[in-house]
Protein backbone atom coordinates (compact mmCIF):
# COMPACT_ATOMS: atom_id res chain seq x y z
CA UNK A 1 0.00 0.00 0.00
CA UNK A 2 1.70 3.24 -0.98
CA UNK A 3 2.18 5.56 2.03
CA UNK A 4 1.16 9.54 2.10
CA UNK A 5 2.28 12.00 4.26
CA UNK A 6 0.80 15.58 5.68
CA UNK A 7 1.79 18.84 6.48
CA UNK A 8 -0.15 21.91 6.49
CA UNK A 9 0.21 25.64 7.32
CA UNK A 10 -1.35 28.58 7.73
CA UNK A 11 -5.42 29.28 7.72
CA UNK A 12 -8.41 27.27 9.10
CA UNK A 13 -9.13 27.29 5.21
CA UNK A 14 -6.01 25.27 4.58
CA UNK A 15 -6.93 22.60 7.20
CA UNK A 16 -9.94 22.00 6.09
CA UNK A 17 -8.47 21.66 2.64
CA UNK A 18 -5.76 18.97 3.74
CA UNK A 19 -8.56 17.39 5.75
CA UNK A 20 -10.29 16.68 2.16
CA UNK A 21 -7.56 15.90 0.62
CA UNK A 22 -6.77 13.30 3.24
CA UNK A 23 -9.95 11.73 2.88
CA UNK A 24 -9.57 11.62 -1.35
CA UNK A 25 -6.43 9.84 -0.55
CA UNK A 26 -8.17 7.54 1.46
CA UNK A 27 -10.60 6.62 -0.63
CA UNK A 28 -7.95 5.70 -3.15
CA UNK A 29 -6.19 3.08 -0.78
CA UNK A 30 -3.34 5.04 0.86
CA UNK A 31 -2.34 4.89 4.24
CA UNK A 32 -1.64 7.97 6.13
CA UNK A 33 1.13 8.20 7.71
CA UNK A 34 3.11 10.66 10.17
CA UNK A 35 4.57 13.77 8.30
CA UNK A 36 8.04 12.37 10.26
CA UNK A 37 8.03 9.43 9.07
CA UNK A 38 9.15 7.26 5.53
CA UNK A 39 6.04 8.11 3.10
CA UNK A 40 5.91 7.54 -0.72
CA UNK A 41 4.10 10.88 -1.13
CA UNK A 42 4.73 13.73 0.91
CA UNK A 43 1.82 16.67 0.74
CA UNK A 44 2.53 20.04 1.70
CA UNK A 45 -0.07 22.82 2.30
CA UNK A 46 1.58 25.82 2.20
CA UNK A 47 0.61 29.39 3.38
CA UNK A 48 2.68 32.49 2.77
CA UNK A 49 0.54 35.47 4.34
CA UNK A 50 3.77 36.40 6.09
CA UNK A 51 7.57 35.75 5.63
CA UNK A 52 6.95 33.32 8.32
CA UNK A 53 4.20 31.38 6.64
CA UNK A 54 6.77 30.61 3.41
CA UNK A 55 10.38 30.31 5.75
CA UNK A 56 8.29 27.28 7.26
CA UNK A 57 6.31 25.82 4.22
CA UNK A 58 10.19 25.91 2.39
CA UNK A 59 11.49 23.75 5.75
CA UNK A 60 8.83 21.54 5.84
CA UNK A 61 9.49 20.75 1.84
CA UNK A 62 13.10 20.56 2.68
CA UNK A 63 12.55 18.16 6.18
CA UNK A 64 10.31 15.87 3.44
CA UNK A 65 13.21 15.75 1.29
CA UNK A 66 15.33 14.70 3.96
CA UNK A 67 12.97 11.83 5.50
CA UNK A 68 12.95 10.25 2.05
CA UNK A 69 15.05 11.86 -0.78
CA UNK A 70 12.79 9.45 -3.32
CA UNK A 71 9.65 9.93 -2.16
CA UNK A 72 7.37 12.50 -4.68
CA UNK A 73 6.74 15.91 -2.98
CA UNK A 74 3.47 17.32 -3.82
CA UNK A 75 3.53 21.15 -2.95
CA UNK A 76 0.22 22.79 -2.88
CA UNK A 77 -1.45 25.60 -0.98
CA UNK A 78 -1.11 29.69 -0.91
CA UNK A 79 3.07 29.76 -1.19
CA UNK A 80 3.68 27.60 -4.04
CA UNK A 81 0.34 29.55 -6.00
CA UNK A 82 2.29 33.26 -5.48
CA UNK A 83 6.04 31.89 -6.00
CA UNK A 84 5.66 28.77 -8.05
CA UNK A 85 8.93 29.14 -9.35
CA UNK A 86 10.53 29.70 -6.04
CA UNK A 87 9.22 26.54 -5.08
CA UNK A 88 10.10 24.28 -8.00
CA UNK A 89 13.91 25.22 -7.15
CA UNK A 90 14.21 23.49 -3.64
CA UNK A 91 15.12 20.06 -3.99
CA UNK A 92 13.27 17.14 -4.19
CA UNK A 93 9.90 18.92 -4.89
CA UNK A 94 8.13 17.17 -7.89
CA UNK A 95 4.78 18.55 -8.51
CA UNK A 96 2.97 21.97 -7.60
CA UNK A 97 -0.50 21.97 -7.48
CA UNK A 98 -2.51 25.13 -7.42
CA UNK A 99 -4.83 26.01 -4.36
CA UNK A 100 -7.96 25.76 -7.87
CA UNK A 101 -6.51 21.78 -8.20
CA UNK A 102 -6.35 20.36 -4.97
CA UNK A 103 -9.62 18.43 -6.01
CA UNK A 104 -7.68 16.67 -8.47
CA UNK A 105 -4.39 16.29 -6.46
CA UNK A 106 -4.46 12.48 -5.95
CA UNK A 107 -4.91 12.15 -9.87
CA UNK A 108 -2.52 14.81 -10.57
CA UNK A 109 0.22 12.80 -8.10
CA UNK A 110 -0.28 9.33 -9.91
CA UNK A 111 0.74 10.95 -12.79
CA UNK A 112 3.54 12.37 -11.68
CA UNK A 113 4.51 9.04 -9.65
CA UNK A 114 4.65 7.32 -13.25
CA UNK A 115 7.35 10.19 -14.95
CA UNK A 116 10.76 10.30 -14.55
CA UNK A 117 12.03 12.27 -11.48
CA UNK A 118 14.95 13.64 -12.95
CA UNK A 119 12.83 15.99 -14.99
CA UNK A 120 11.87 19.65 -13.96
CA UNK A 121 9.18 19.48 -11.44
CA UNK A 122 5.08 20.01 -12.88
CA UNK A 123 3.97 23.66 -11.94
CA UNK A 124 0.14 23.33 -12.20
CA UNK A 125 -0.83 27.03 -11.11
CA UNK A 126 -3.52 29.20 -12.88
CA UNK A 127 -3.02 32.98 -13.44
CA UNK A 128 -5.53 35.20 -11.10
CA UNK A 129 -7.64 35.59 -13.52
CA UNK A 130 -8.31 32.01 -14.55
CA UNK A 131 -9.81 31.39 -11.01
CA UNK A 132 -13.64 31.57 -11.88
CA UNK A 133 -14.91 28.67 -10.79
CA UNK A 134 -15.55 27.43 -6.73
CA UNK A 135 -14.50 23.99 -6.88
CA UNK A 136 -15.98 22.07 -3.79
CA UNK A 137 -13.11 19.99 -1.89
CA UNK A 138 -15.74 16.72 -0.88
CA UNK A 139 -16.61 17.37 2.82
CA UNK A 140 -14.16 16.01 4.99
CA UNK A 141 -15.26 12.50 7.47
CA UNK A 142 -11.78 12.14 9.42
CA UNK A 143 -12.42 14.82 11.49
CA UNK A 144 -11.68 14.32 15.26
CA UNK A 145 -12.70 17.76 16.44
CA UNK A 146 -16.06 17.46 16.86
CA UNK A 147 -16.67 20.30 15.09
CA UNK A 148 -16.77 20.49 11.70
CA UNK A 149 -16.20 23.15 9.66
CA UNK A 150 -17.32 24.15 6.04
CA UNK A 151 -15.84 26.41 3.32
CA UNK A 152 -18.44 28.13 1.14
CA UNK A 153 -16.49 31.02 -0.13
CA UNK A 154 -13.14 31.08 -1.83
CA UNK A 155 -11.27 34.65 -3.05
CA UNK A 156 -11.26 37.87 -1.91
CA UNK A 157 -11.22 41.36 -3.89
CA UNK A 158 -10.21 43.83 -1.47
CA UNK A 159 -6.66 44.51 -1.59
CA UNK A 160 -5.47 45.37 1.31
CA UNK A 161 -2.26 47.58 0.83
CA UNK A 162 -0.44 44.70 3.18
CA UNK A 163 -2.07 41.59 1.64
CA UNK A 164 -0.67 38.99 -0.55
CA UNK A 165 -4.24 36.73 -0.13
CA UNK A 166 -5.70 38.29 -3.00
CA UNK A 167 -3.32 36.81 -4.95
CA UNK A 168 -2.91 33.38 -3.84
CA UNK A 169 -6.84 32.74 -3.38
CA UNK A 170 -8.05 34.66 -6.96
CA UNK A 171 -11.18 36.81 -7.00
CA UNK A 172 -14.16 36.08 -4.77
CA UNK A 173 -16.68 32.64 -5.59
CA UNK A 174 -19.07 31.55 -3.53
CA UNK A 175 -20.82 27.79 -3.30
CA UNK A 176 -24.13 27.75 -3.95
CA UNK A 177 -27.03 27.90 -1.07
CA UNK A 178 -28.53 24.70 -1.90
CA UNK A 179 -25.26 22.44 -1.76
CA UNK A 180 -24.70 24.69 1.39
CA UNK A 181 -27.33 23.81 3.04
CA UNK A 182 -26.91 20.33 1.61
CA UNK A 183 -23.69 19.71 2.65
CA UNK A 184 -25.15 21.18 6.45
CA UNK A 185 -27.59 18.32 6.52
CA UNK A 186 -24.83 15.80 6.04
CA UNK A 187 -23.01 16.85 8.71
CA UNK A 188 -25.55 17.12 11.09
CA UNK A 189 -26.71 13.74 10.20
CA UNK A 190 -23.24 12.59 10.84
CA UNK A 191 -23.55 13.68 14.23
CA UNK A 192 -21.96 17.03 14.35
CA UNK A 193 -23.58 19.86 16.39
CA UNK A 194 -21.71 22.48 15.26
CA UNK A 195 -20.15 23.94 11.96
CA UNK A 196 -17.96 26.91 11.78
CA UNK A 197 -18.54 28.11 7.97
CA UNK A 198 -15.43 29.75 6.54
CA UNK A 199 -13.75 31.34 4.00
CA UNK A 200 -11.39 33.67 2.68
CA UNK A 201 -13.33 36.64 2.60
CA UNK A 202 -16.82 35.02 3.91
CA UNK A 203 -19.20 38.56 4.14
CA UNK A 204 -18.85 38.60 0.38
CA UNK A 205 -20.26 35.19 0.04
CA UNK A 206 -23.32 35.46 -2.65
CA UNK A 207 -22.04 38.65 -4.60
CA UNK A 208 -20.60 36.71 -7.69
CA UNK A 209 -23.62 34.08 -8.04
CA UNK A 210 -26.64 36.82 -7.87
CA UNK A 211 -27.38 40.60 -6.34
CA UNK A 212 -29.47 39.78 -3.90
CA UNK A 213 -27.61 36.46 -2.14
CA UNK A 214 -25.79 37.40 0.76
CA UNK A 215 -24.64 35.84 3.83
CA UNK A 216 -27.88 36.89 5.53
CA UNK A 217 -29.52 34.00 3.17
CA UNK A 218 -26.83 31.36 4.55
CA UNK A 219 -27.77 32.66 8.00
CA UNK A 220 -31.62 32.15 7.70
CA UNK A 221 -31.45 29.12 5.54
CA UNK A 222 -29.05 27.60 8.28
CA UNK A 223 -31.07 28.54 11.12
CA UNK A 224 -33.49 26.03 9.73
CA UNK A 225 -31.72 23.14 10.50
CA UNK A 226 -33.15 21.72 13.60
CA UNK A 227 -30.35 19.41 14.84
CA UNK A 228 -27.92 22.00 14.39
CA UNK A 229 -27.31 23.36 17.30
CA UNK A 230 -24.83 25.98 16.47
CA UNK A 231 -23.62 27.78 13.87
CA UNK A 232 -20.41 29.21 13.92
CA UNK A 233 -19.18 32.25 11.22
CA UNK A 234 -15.04 31.90 11.27
CA UNK A 235 -14.61 35.51 10.44
CA UNK A 236 -16.62 38.63 8.89
CA UNK A 237 -15.17 42.49 7.60
CA UNK A 238 -16.93 45.42 9.94
CA UNK A 239 -18.01 46.61 6.52
CA UNK A 240 -19.67 43.71 6.20
CA UNK A 241 -22.53 44.04 8.77
CA UNK A 242 -25.15 44.66 7.14
CA UNK A 243 -29.08 45.46 7.75
CA UNK A 244 -29.78 42.00 6.72
CA UNK A 245 -26.70 40.00 8.11
CA UNK A 246 -27.38 42.01 11.55
CA UNK A 247 -31.52 41.00 11.47
CA UNK A 248 -30.77 37.50 10.24
CA UNK A 249 -28.00 36.89 12.85
CA UNK A 250 -30.89 38.33 15.51
CA UNK A 251 -33.48 36.09 14.40
CA UNK A 252 -31.42 33.06 13.97
CA UNK A 253 -31.69 29.94 16.64
CA UNK A 254 -28.11 28.38 16.09
CA UNK A 255 -25.83 31.59 15.44
CA UNK A 256 -22.77 31.33 18.34
CA UNK A 257 -22.50 34.28 20.75
CA UNK A 258 -19.36 35.31 19.08
CA UNK A 259 -17.89 37.27 15.67
CA UNK A 260 -14.66 36.89 14.64
CA UNK A 261 -14.18 40.83 12.98
CA UNK A 262 -10.62 41.95 12.00
CA UNK A 263 -9.53 45.19 13.24
CA UNK A 264 -6.23 45.18 12.21
CA UNK A 265 -5.39 48.16 13.86
CA UNK A 266 -6.76 50.90 16.07
CA UNK A 267 -5.11 54.12 14.73
CA UNK A 268 -7.14 55.82 11.77
CA UNK A 269 -4.06 57.03 9.87
CA UNK A 270 -2.87 53.45 9.90
CA UNK A 271 -5.85 52.10 8.70
CA UNK A 272 -6.31 54.69 5.80
CA UNK A 273 -2.91 53.49 4.66
CA UNK A 274 -4.10 49.75 4.91
CA UNK A 275 -6.76 50.50 2.72
CA UNK A 276 -8.90 49.45 4.95
CA UNK A 277 -12.51 50.96 4.31
CA UNK A 278 -13.77 51.48 7.40
CA UNK A 279 -11.94 53.90 10.67
CA UNK A 280 -12.49 53.56 14.52
CA UNK A 281 -15.72 55.09 14.86
CA UNK A 282 -17.23 52.75 12.24
CA UNK A 283 -15.96 49.76 13.92
CA UNK A 284 -16.83 50.97 17.13
CA UNK A 285 -20.58 51.37 15.70
CA UNK A 286 -20.67 47.80 14.30
CA UNK A 287 -19.36 46.02 17.96
CA UNK A 288 -22.18 48.55 19.49
CA UNK A 289 -24.95 47.20 17.72
CA UNK A 290 -23.83 43.69 17.78
CA UNK A 291 -23.81 44.21 21.45
CA UNK A 292 -27.25 45.91 21.14
CA UNK A 293 -29.02 42.23 19.25
CA UNK A 294 -26.37 39.67 21.57
CA UNK A 295 -26.16 40.10 25.03
CA UNK A 296 -22.52 39.83 26.43
CA UNK A 297 -21.75 38.35 22.39
CA UNK A 298 -17.68 37.75 22.36
CA UNK A 299 -15.83 40.07 19.79
CA UNK A 300 -12.27 38.54 19.02
CA UNK A 301 -10.28 39.80 16.55
CA UNK A 302 -6.74 40.80 14.21
CA UNK A 303 -4.89 43.02 14.69
CA UNK A 304 -1.13 44.00 12.99
CA UNK A 305 1.36 45.95 14.63
CA UNK A 306 4.52 47.41 12.92
CA UNK A 307 2.71 48.46 9.80
CA UNK A 308 5.05 51.20 7.89
CA UNK A 309 4.79 54.71 9.53
CA UNK A 310 3.63 53.29 12.94
CA UNK A 311 5.10 55.34 15.34
CA UNK A 312 4.54 54.57 19.53
CA UNK A 313 1.78 57.61 19.49
CA UNK A 314 0.33 55.62 16.91
CA UNK A 315 0.25 52.11 18.40
CA UNK A 316 -1.41 53.91 21.96
CA UNK A 317 -4.14 54.58 19.71
CA UNK A 318 -4.69 51.16 19.18
CA UNK A 319 -3.87 50.03 22.98
CA UNK A 320 -6.27 52.23 24.01
CA UNK A 321 -8.89 51.01 21.77
CA UNK A 322 -8.43 47.47 22.23
CA UNK A 323 -9.23 48.05 26.05
CA UNK A 324 -12.59 50.14 24.93
CA UNK A 325 -13.81 47.52 22.55
CA UNK A 326 -13.44 44.77 25.41
CA UNK A 327 -12.24 42.28 23.05
CA UNK A 328 -12.30 38.87 24.63
CA UNK A 329 -9.50 37.92 22.09
CA UNK A 330 -7.10 39.29 19.86
CA UNK A 331 -4.66 37.38 17.41
CA UNK A 332 -1.59 40.04 17.23
CA UNK A 333 0.28 40.04 14.18
CA UNK A 334 4.04 41.58 12.94
CA UNK A 335 3.75 42.91 9.97
CA UNK A 336 5.17 41.65 7.72
CA UNK A 337 6.29 42.73 3.69
CA UNK A 338 4.80 40.53 0.82
CA UNK A 339 6.78 41.12 -2.16
CA UNK A 340 4.48 42.39 -4.94
CA UNK A 341 2.03 44.40 -2.28
CA UNK A 342 1.74 48.26 -2.16
CA UNK A 343 2.67 48.42 1.25
CA UNK A 344 6.36 46.47 0.69
CA UNK A 345 7.70 49.84 -0.99
CA UNK A 346 5.88 52.23 1.47
CA UNK A 347 8.79 54.48 3.77
CA UNK A 348 8.85 54.40 7.00
CA UNK A 349 8.98 50.73 7.49
CA UNK A 350 9.15 49.80 11.11
CA UNK A 351 12.37 47.94 12.59
CA UNK A 352 11.27 44.20 13.72
CA UNK A 353 12.74 45.01 17.71
CA UNK A 354 9.91 47.56 18.09
CA UNK A 355 7.35 45.26 16.03
CA UNK A 356 8.34 42.90 18.77
CA UNK A 357 8.05 45.08 21.53
CA UNK A 358 4.77 45.99 20.58
CA UNK A 359 3.48 42.69 19.85
CA UNK A 360 4.54 41.51 23.25
CA UNK A 361 2.81 44.61 24.61
CA UNK A 362 -0.66 43.91 22.52
CA UNK A 363 -0.27 40.48 23.27
CA UNK A 364 -0.15 40.99 27.05
CA UNK A 365 -3.15 43.19 27.22
CA UNK A 366 -4.71 40.85 24.95
CA UNK A 367 -4.73 38.19 27.70
CA UNK A 368 -5.92 40.96 30.21
CA UNK A 369 -9.17 41.53 28.67
CA UNK A 370 -9.75 37.87 28.28
CA UNK A 371 -9.50 37.04 31.63
CA UNK A 372 -11.62 40.49 32.13
CA UNK A 373 -14.40 38.48 29.76
CA UNK A 374 -13.68 35.48 31.58
CA UNK A 375 -14.15 36.92 35.13
CA UNK A 376 -18.01 37.68 34.33
CA UNK A 377 -18.67 34.12 33.83
CA UNK A 378 -17.43 32.74 37.16
CA UNK A 379 -19.75 30.71 38.63
CA UNK A 380 -22.36 30.57 36.29
CA UNK A 381 -23.39 27.34 34.39
CA UNK A 382 -22.78 27.37 30.40
CA UNK A 383 -22.74 24.84 27.79
CA UNK A 384 -19.82 23.16 26.53
CA UNK A 385 -19.19 21.32 23.36
CA UNK A 386 -16.67 19.21 24.59
CA UNK A 387 -14.40 18.88 21.28
CA UNK A 388 -11.24 16.90 22.96
CA UNK A 389 -9.15 15.33 25.33
CA UNK A 390 -5.98 17.23 27.26
CA UNK A 391 -4.06 16.66 29.52
CA UNK A 392 -6.50 13.92 31.06
CA UNK A 393 -9.18 16.44 31.20
CA UNK A 394 -11.94 16.60 28.25
CA UNK A 395 -12.05 20.74 27.07
CA UNK A 396 -13.81 22.76 24.46
CA UNK A 397 -16.02 25.83 23.53
CA UNK A 398 -18.68 27.51 24.79
CA UNK A 399 -20.99 29.42 22.01
CA UNK A 400 -19.42 32.62 23.23
CA UNK A 401 -16.05 31.21 22.84
CA UNK A 402 -14.78 30.82 25.75
CA UNK A 403 -12.24 27.29 26.33
CA UNK A 404 -13.31 25.25 28.95
CA UNK A 405 -11.59 22.19 30.54
CA UNK A 406 -13.79 19.75 33.14
CA UNK A 407 -12.88 15.89 34.07
CA UNK A 408 -14.57 14.10 32.16
CA UNK A 409 -14.14 10.71 30.03
CA UNK A 410 -13.81 10.87 26.07
CA UNK A 411 -17.33 9.34 25.87
CA UNK A 412 -18.67 12.71 26.34
CA UNK A 413 -16.36 14.09 23.82
CA UNK A 414 -19.06 15.29 20.78
CA UNK A 415 -21.61 16.19 23.40
CA UNK A 416 -22.89 19.67 24.59
CA UNK A 417 -23.01 19.86 28.01
CA UNK A 418 -23.78 22.00 31.03
CA UNK A 419 -20.70 23.33 32.78
CA UNK A 420 -20.39 25.39 36.05
CA UNK A 421 -17.26 27.58 35.52
CA UNK A 422 -15.23 27.62 38.62
CA UNK A 423 -11.85 29.20 38.03
CA UNK A 424 -9.61 30.64 35.07
CA UNK A 425 -6.34 28.83 34.24
CA UNK A 426 -4.05 30.71 31.92
CA UNK A 427 -6.16 30.74 28.32
CA UNK A 428 -8.90 27.93 29.72
CA UNK A 429 -11.18 28.31 32.50
CA UNK A 430 -11.50 25.10 34.57
CA UNK A 431 -15.59 23.90 35.15
CA UNK A 432 -17.69 21.09 36.79
CA UNK A 433 -19.53 19.10 34.05
CA UNK A 434 -23.41 19.30 35.94
CA UNK A 435 -25.86 16.68 36.29
CA UNK A 436 -25.61 13.27 35.82
CA UNK A 437 -22.57 13.09 33.22
CA UNK A 438 -20.70 14.55 36.09
CA UNK A 439 -17.15 13.16 35.03
CA UNK A 440 -15.66 13.10 38.63
N1 LIG B 1 1.80 40.80 7.62
C1 LIG B 1 1.32 40.42 8.82
N2 LIG B 1 0.09 39.95 9.00
C2 LIG B 1 -0.72 39.86 7.93
N3 LIG B 1 -1.99 39.46 7.79
C3 LIG B 1 -2.34 39.54 6.48
N4 LIG B 1 -1.31 40.02 5.76
C4 LIG B 1 -0.29 40.23 6.64
C5 LIG B 1 1.04 40.71 6.50
N5 LIG B 1 1.52 41.11 5.33
C6 LIG B 1 -2.83 39.05 8.92
C7 LIG B 1 -4.08 39.92 9.03
C8 LIG B 1 -5.18 38.97 8.69
C9 LIG B 1 -4.62 37.65 9.15
C10 LIG B 1 -5.28 36.44 8.59
O1 LIG B 1 -3.28 37.72 8.73
O2 LIG B 1 -4.20 40.38 10.35
O3 LIG B 1 -6.39 39.29 9.34
FE1 LIG C 1 -2.10 31.43 4.60
FE2 LIG C 1 -3.88 33.23 3.81
FE3 LIG C 1 -3.46 31.13 2.30
FE4 LIG C 1 -4.73 30.85 4.61
S1 LIG C 1 -5.44 32.00 2.79
S2 LIG C 1 -3.08 29.56 3.87
S3 LIG C 1 -3.63 32.38 5.87
S4 LIG C 1 -1.99 32.76 2.79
Amino acid sequence: MNRVAFMTLGCKVNQDETDSMIDLFKKRGYQIVDFNEKSDIYVINTCTVTQVGSKKSRQMIRRAHRLNPDALIVVTGCYSQTASEEVAKIPGVSLIVGNDQKHNIVKLSEEALGKNKAEKPEVLVSQRHELTKFHSLPIATNRQRHRATLKIQEGCDNFCTYCIVPYARGPIRSKPLKDVVEDCKQLVKEGYQEIVLTGIHLGAYGRDLSETLSLADVVNSLSEITDLKRLRLSSIEPTDFSMELLTAIKNSNNICNHFHVPLQNGCDKILDLMGRKYDSAYYEKVIETLRSIKKDVAITTDIMVGFPGETDEDFNKTLEFVEKIRFSGIHVFKYSPREGTPASTFPNQVPNSIKEKRSDILTKKALELKHKYYQQFLGEEVEVLFEKEVDGKIEGHTTNYMVVQANGTKELLGSILPVELLEIEGETIFGRIKGEFNGR
